[in-house]
């Protein structure tokens, strides 16, 4: 039964290979001092950069430069934007690129008119923002995080071998998000494939909690099939727009928020795998499909019957004359011969993690309760072996 629930989510999106254009209707909504968030230079590689600064002067508008946003944005870099924001009086905060510039910005925002330090209040006490936020605009360049149009942002602490996201109230999501699937089409494969694993766990981790007959678990199923189905096309020709623009959108409606409404939803893949983010700074997809099958083979037996459904549904596993316990794990099987076919880290060692980590990340990852089993330190740390 689907619990109560509100959803609301303010984000415009506009979409498609003319969507750029559409921050000319955008831009006068906001003042003249605009920040431009950015990473370490594909866009200027691939003249997104020019086509937007373009466009911000057309209309008038003052840059202030914000370069230099890292994969894994860290609490550094953050009172580096924050410092650009006050001196500037900045009016709107544009990020252009993937999940971090989008993340950043959004941490950023909430952060410019508050007197507290930033870290401690909103990624350890997990706070509100209680102060004026600047207004968060995005052009998306890599599809999978979903941080286009939620309110969430992870920000990494190396001081204290952190990784935390924090999920805001719906005032932090991004006013407009721009979706060109062009724009993907220089995103070096490893990238892109660690996109779209992370658009396959987001669902999974929304999909793996609960027993229940419900409309967001019929979605996801559909979500998952269209985005293994995009990637087989897009590994092969990362030029078919038809492929890359299904991933951007499936990349969307995963973590919008909307499938996981009424439901529990599980996270727990996230967690582990934000924690060997903190001590490796590996790219965040590659960190969730390393740790993905030894938590799902280790959880399968307390939730064998959505295991059994997904192996059904999802890779049309056939169940006439075999167990339950055989259905899941062929499905498992499916699944892990997809994400050997993209190439993705298989193992926590492949992206950094050596023995002497495994109690630190242990302790670094938070225990979520909506799976199907509850984890104890003890089971965190066996699952880590595994995944070595
Ligand atoms: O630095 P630039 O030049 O931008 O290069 C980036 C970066 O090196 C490159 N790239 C992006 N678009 C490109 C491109 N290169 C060529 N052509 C293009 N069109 O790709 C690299 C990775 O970019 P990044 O933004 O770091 O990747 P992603 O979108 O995966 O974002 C990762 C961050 O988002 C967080 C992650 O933890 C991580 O910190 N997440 C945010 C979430 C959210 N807001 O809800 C949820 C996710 O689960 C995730 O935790
Ligand atoms: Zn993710």
């Amino acid at each position: 039964m689907l619990g109560n629930f509100s959803f609301c989510n303010p984000t415009k999106l506009y979409f498609g290979e003319d969507s750029l254009q559409y921050l000319n209707e955008e831009l006068p909504k906001y003042g003249k001092n605009v920040q431009l968030i950015y990473g370490s230079g594909s866009i200027k590689k691939n003249g997104i950069y020019d086509q937007i600064v373009e466009i911000l002067r057309a209309n008038g508008k003052e840059i202030f430069e914000d370069g230099g946003v890292m994969p894994n944005p860290t609490v550094e870099k953050l009172h580096e934007g924050i410092q650009i924001a006050r001196e500037n009086h900045v009016d709107l905060l544009l990020a252009v690129g993937g999940g971090s510039c989008c993340d950043y910005a959004k941490a950023v925002s909430v952060s410019v008119n508050c007197e507290e330090e930033p870290w401690e209040k909103y990624y350890i006490r997990f706070e509100e923002p209680t102060c004026e936020i600047i207004p968060v605009g995005c052009v998306l360049t890599m599809a999978g995080t979903g941080s286009e149009m939620n309110a969430g942002s992870v920000i990494t602490n190396h001081e204290s071998k952190l990784k935390i996201g924090h999920v805001y109230g719906e005032s932090v999501m991004p006013k407009f998000s721009i979706l060109n699937p062009k724009f993907t089409f220089t995103l070096p494969k490893y990238q892109m494939v660690a996109g779209i694993y992370d658009i396959f766990n987001h669902i999974c981790e929304q999909y793996f909690s609960g027993e229940d007959d419900n409309t967001s678990d019929y979605i996801s199923e559909a979500l998952m099939k269209s985005v293994v189905h995009s990637s087989r096309i897009a590994v092969k020709n990362p030029e078919d727009y038809e492929a890359r623009s299904n991933i951007m959108w499936t990349a969307t409606w995963a973590l919008n928020t909307l499938v996981s409404r009424g439901k529990s939803t599980d996270w727990m893949v996230h967690m582990l795998g934000q924690s060997v983010g903190a001590y490796t700074d590996a790219t965040h997809g590659m960190t969730l499909s390393a740790v993905s099958l030894p938590y799902y083979r280790y959880i399968m037996p307390y939730g064998l019957q959505k295991f059994v459904r997904f192996a059904k549904e999802v890779w049309g596993i056939n169940g006439n004359g075999k167990t339950d316990e055989q259905i899941a794990e062929e499905g498992l099987s499916a699944m892990e011969n997809w994400m050997r076919e993209l190439g993705l880290a298989m193992k926590i060692s492949e992206i950094g993690v050596t023995e002497d980590m495994i109690e630190g990340i242990a302790n670094g990852t938070f225990i979520m309760e909506g799976g199907y089993k509850v984890f104890t330190h003890d089971d965190v740390v066996a699952v880590l072996r595994e995944c070595m």
